[in-house]
């Protein structure tokens, strides 16, 4: 039986490059977007509780134990944005999803911070659902954000409970 949590990560480029190539074929595979490695790495995400791994604790510290990420950065004064969010198929629509986010909205609370901003496909029907249902709305069409076509900027206020959803 798999032995599945959401543990803190570090900042990616800190991620040893095993880790950061399973992170790459994790984005190609489930938001069909090709990072380079030297792009994962300089991602700013913070060694911070926004910045979560989905691991099989069986497994770790192997990479193959490593299966979702929730990347969120603080943003602006009093926000955070969610730079990546991505679970392996396998592991999608079973509240894995659900969990980070309440938990990210239990760090807004914790830093004060008020919304949460990301930018998603438009064609991506699955996640603009989970944001819509947790109140995020559309709040900008990005035109040349995404090589494969429109995306969307969205935003929304974090609740005031964290487990609201
Ligand atoms: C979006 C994502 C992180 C959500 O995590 P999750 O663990 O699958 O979500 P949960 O199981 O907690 O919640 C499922 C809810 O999300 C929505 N959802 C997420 N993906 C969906 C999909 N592909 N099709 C339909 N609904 C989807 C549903 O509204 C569902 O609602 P329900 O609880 O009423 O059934 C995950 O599905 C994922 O990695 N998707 C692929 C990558 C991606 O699109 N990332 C977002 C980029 S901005």
């Amino acid at each position: 039986m798999a032995n599945i949590q959401w543990i803190l990560g570090v900042e990616p480029a800190n991620l040893p490059s095993e880790w950061r190539a399973t992170v790459k074929e994790l984005f190609l595979q489930e938001t069909g977007e090709v990072y380079a490695d030297v792009s994962i790495a300089s991602l700013p995400i913070p060694a911070w509780d926004g910045n979560l791994l989905l691991v099989d604790m069986d497994r770790y510290p192997d990479p193959s134990s490593f299966k979702g990420l929730m990347w969120a950065l603080p943003f602006l004064e009093d926000g955070v944005r969610i730079a990546a969010f991505a679970l392996q198929a396998e592991y999608q629509g079973f509240g894995w999803g659900s969990l980070a986010w309440n938990h990210l909205v239990g760090v807004c609370h914790a830093n004060q911070k008020n919304f949460i901003q990301l930018e998603v496909k438009a064609s991506n029907d699955g996640a603009i659902k989970f944001y819509r249902t947790r109140g995020l709305e559309v709040k900008k069409h990005l035109e040349n954000y995404y090589k494969s076509g429109l995306g969307y900027m969205m935003n929304g206020p974090v609740p005031s409970n964290s487990n609201s959803n």
